[in-house]
């Protein structure tokens, strides 16, 4: 193979690449990530930020924006009204079967205990409730 093949290669991997991460990157999860308004969080959600940081947000991303492997919290499907509190509780402790995303199943959270799930809810309900989820 010669150095024209090589570099002919090379573009086309570039190029595949770009166009792979624009139609599977995190904007298709994290539509909101770039302009997420972060509200002063009350005692409870501070230490729930540490716990969410500690625990979900490698899939669900930091201010719950989502990431490639997760989905992110500012969406219409979890609110209040459509996932209460109890399915904070039942994904930490049970996992989740994927159903509105293409992400893939949630797996238990090992070792997370009831309070830091009960800080996490708040943490995540204050970040919705500022940015009108
Ligand atoms: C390994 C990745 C991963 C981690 C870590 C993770 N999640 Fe998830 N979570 C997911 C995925 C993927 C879904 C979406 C499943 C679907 O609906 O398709 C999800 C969905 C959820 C849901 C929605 C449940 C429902 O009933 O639809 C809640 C609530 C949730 N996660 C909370 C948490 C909390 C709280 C933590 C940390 C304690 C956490 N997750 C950690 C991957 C993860």
């Amino acid at each position: 193979m010669n150095i024209k093949m090589i570099a002919v290669l090379a573009i086309i991997l570039g190029v595949s690449y770009a166009a792979w991460t624009l139609f599977t990157g995190p904007s298709s999860a994290g539509e909101e990530a770039t302009n997420i308004n972060i509200p002063e969080f009350s005692q409870i959600a501070q230490s729930g930020q540490i716990a969410f940081e500690e625990n979900c947000a490698a899939c669900h991303g930091i201010n719950a924006a989502g990431t490639e492997t997760g989905p992110t919290f500012l969406h219409a499907f979890y609110k209040v009204g459509h996932h209460g509190d109890g399915a904070f509780t039942n994904a930490a402790k049970n996992g989740v079967r994927a159903h509105h995303w293409p992400f893939g199943d949630m797996p238990p959270v090992e070792g997370i205990t009831d309070a830091e799930i009960r800080w996490i809810t708040k943490y995540v309900r204050e970040l919705q409730a500022a940015n009108g989820y």
